[in-house]
């Protein structure tokens, strides 16, 4: 089995230990990838394609890849037939839904990881239509939750709760209707949350947080 880490470094994905923001993300996926036999993996936020290209390396080409993004990525896959790239802004719930109601057409994932714009509202929104995707035992990712302690990503979310305490706790969130907070409890079997203790950033609340936080979700 190869080391998914070497790869996120070999295409530059800040997934990785080196590239950007150097998240980590990959020492502890690894754990969870190396169990799939030709997975179906779906990432909401392209960057360079890198983590694509990763995890297709990683599989040997065994596995089905799509990814989304608001910008026309495509032309970082040519010529790779098991990636698709849909064109979708994530901030817009009719366009979530539409794309949802298509990918569902071509069957469950294994893993959907949300790595799109980190607003906390995109993020809500991605949790309830997307985690719909992911097959019974599969994982929903939900990536950067370090930024739910930057006000700059709350814009136009006008709720009490961030994503991250909502992830960590499962209480009801003032996002959703009571009808999805229940849909997403019941959907939801546990949350393991990662943190790498790299860099810290400064809150403006006189706190210190990790730059980096993800969180697995094992879907019933
Ligand atoms: C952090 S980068 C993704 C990095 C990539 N997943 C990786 O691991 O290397 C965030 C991506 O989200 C995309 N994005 C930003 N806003 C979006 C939106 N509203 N809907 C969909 N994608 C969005 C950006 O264009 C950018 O490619």
């Amino acid at each position: 089995m190869k080391y998914l880490t070497k790869l996120c470094n070999k295409y530059e994905t800040d997934k990785g230990t080196e590239f950007g923001s150097a998240h980590g993300f990959s020492e502890f996926y690894d754990f969870f990838f190396r169990n799939f036999e030709y997975p179906r993996i779906l990432e909401i936020g392209v960057g360079n394609g890198g983590f694509e290209k990763a995890v297709n390396e990683y599989y040997d080409g065994n596995c089905e890849i799509y990814c989304i993004d608001i910008r026309d990525c495509s032309e970082f896959f040519e010529g790779y037939e098991n990636i698709h790239f849909i064109q979708c802004d994530c901030g817009v719930e009719e366009k979530v839904k539409e794309v949802v109601s298509n990918l569902l057409k071509s069957g469950k994932f294994n893993v959907v990881i949300e790595d799109g714009s980190h607003f906390w509202n995109h993020q809500f929104i991605s949790l309830l239509y997307f985690r719909r995707l992911v097959k019974k035992g599969g994982y929903f990712i939900l990536e950067d939750l370090h930024t739910s302690y930057e006000n700059a990503f709350s814009q136009g979310s006008n709720v009490n709760e961030t994503p991250l305490q909502f992830v960590s706790t499962l209480l009801p969130c003032s996002f959703y209707t009571s009808a999805e907070n229940r849909e997403i409890q019941d959907s939801i079997d546990s949350c393991v949350l990662y943190s790498r203790n790299n860099e810290k950033r400064d809150s403006g609340r006189n706190t210190l947080f990790d730059r980096s936080v993800t969180a697995i979700l094992k879907i019933k």
